[in-house]
């Protein structure tokens, strides 16, 4: 499998609906990929480390050490890569193997279930070239117990054999790197998480790396846009860049079939409301989990099963998808009581919280509300 072909291809979208892995119809601004994202994004990917926009930080570590093994001539530490959906993980992950010109291996945890499996990649790859393991925390247990020791040792025990018979054949591999994404950090256990040299956290964008973001992208799709209309998708993208580059494709729609064929502010604005997006950004799910947590639970605390149950998501959408970036634009903060809307939720909805109760201030910087109570 590759998704990092060298040629740009830019397929149209199909009209296939998304891929229901986390709900049953698709929203405009989840953050998860569809079948019909995943040909434009692979287009849409920057390819370098300096055509890759935001995550200052992230970058210029990364950077660092991946310079520092080229010279050196040896393969960098492994690298763990850790966020919110569409925050560019995989991009990153393919941006490695660029940097350091070595061929790429992609596979998931959800298709490595035995330590077999994991057995056959390793013992195929090359030295030098980058395993790129998405979803890292999906992988079983034995898997993982074999690929710490294959990430520090750069060996293998091949089980041969059943029962009382069986022996463990060491096998010897060259030296490469996992690079590791998980959308749950918290999930991997310490043993491999340790195995890592360098972590590097995702967060979300700020609006002018998007809006640089969608001025590359309108570019590779040959889309006329003006700024103001990229600066008002930017402005609602909830910080990711899937989904602006998703909006950006619904608003040329927009303005393909109702407007001039530019994408100008008239169509983005219209093509937003149609999207259910609102002024904030936030999409249908946000607001049914702030809707939820005012109207239903008084504001909280509320636990997240519970909140999953209320507006019929998994809890891990609500966990990974809707709530780090509604904590982190303040809208609700989390206590060891369970989740808590501030007064800016209640503002959002055109509620007034109810009188004498004790709801949070959102932390300045929207940061984590994990000491409140
Ligand atoms: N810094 C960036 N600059 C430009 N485009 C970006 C950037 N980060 C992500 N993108 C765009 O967003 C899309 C989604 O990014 P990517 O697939 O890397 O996210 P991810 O973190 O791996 O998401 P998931 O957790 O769902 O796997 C990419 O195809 C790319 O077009
Ligand atoms: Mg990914």
């Amino acid at each position: 499998m590759s998704g990092f072909s060298s040629e740009i291809r830019v397929a149209d979208e199909d009209p296939r609906e998304g891929d229901g892995s986390f709900e049953a119809t698709a929203r405009i601004v989840d953050a998860g990929g569809t079948d019909d994202d995943s040909t434009v994004e692979a287009a849409l990917r920057p390819r370098r480390l300096d055509e890759f926009p935001g995550q200052p930080k992230v970058r210029d570590q990364l950077g660092l050490v991946l310079e520092a093994a080229r010279r050196r001539g040896s393969p960098p530490d492994h690298v763990l890569l850790s966020g919110p959906p569409g925050l560019g993980k995989t991009t990153l992950a393919m941006i490695v193997a660029a940097e350091l010109e070595q061929p790429i291996r992609v596979t998931s945890g959800p298709a490595i279930q035995h330590a077999g499996d994991l057995a056959s990649v390793l013992s195929s790859l090359v030295e030098g070239e980058v395993l790129f393991l998405d979803e890292i925390h999906r992988m079983s247990r034995p898997a993982e117990e074999m690929l710490y020791l294959a990430m520090e040792d750069f060996r293998v025990d091949v089980v041969v054999g059943k029962g009382p018979g069986a022996t463990a054949i060491p096998l010897e591999l060259p030296p490469f790197t996992v690079v590791g994404a998980t959308t749950r950090a918290g999930l991997l256990p310490a043993p491999l998480r340790d195995r890592f040299g360098f972590t590097g956290h995702l967060d979300f964008y700020e609006v002018a790396d998007l809006e640089r973001i969608l001025q590359r992208s309108a570019r590779l799709l040959g889309v006329p846009a003006d700024e103001d209309a990229l600066a008002e998708i930017a402005l609602r993208s909830r910080g990711t860049p899937r989904i602006a580059n998703r909006l950006l494709r619904r608003v040329r729609d927009w303005a393909q079939v109702h407007g001039t064929g530019e994408v100008d502010v008239t169509a983005a604005r219209a093509a937003l409301t149609l999207f259910d997006v609102d002024e904030a950004g936030l999409d249908r799910l946000d607001r049914a989990v702030l809707e939820a947590m005012c109207r239903r639970f008084g504001g909280g605390p509320v636990g997240l099963s519970t909140l999953a149950v209320a507006v019929g998501e998994e809890t891990d959408t609500v966990e990974t998808v809707a709530e780090p970036y509604l904590v982190r634009q303040g809208y609700i903060v989390r206590s060891p009581r369970g989740r808590l809307a501030t007064p800016l939720a209640w503002g959002h909805l055109g509620l007034t919280p109810p009188p004498g109760e004790q709801t949070p201030l959102p932390l300045p910087d929207g940061a984590d509300g994990g000491r409140f109570g």
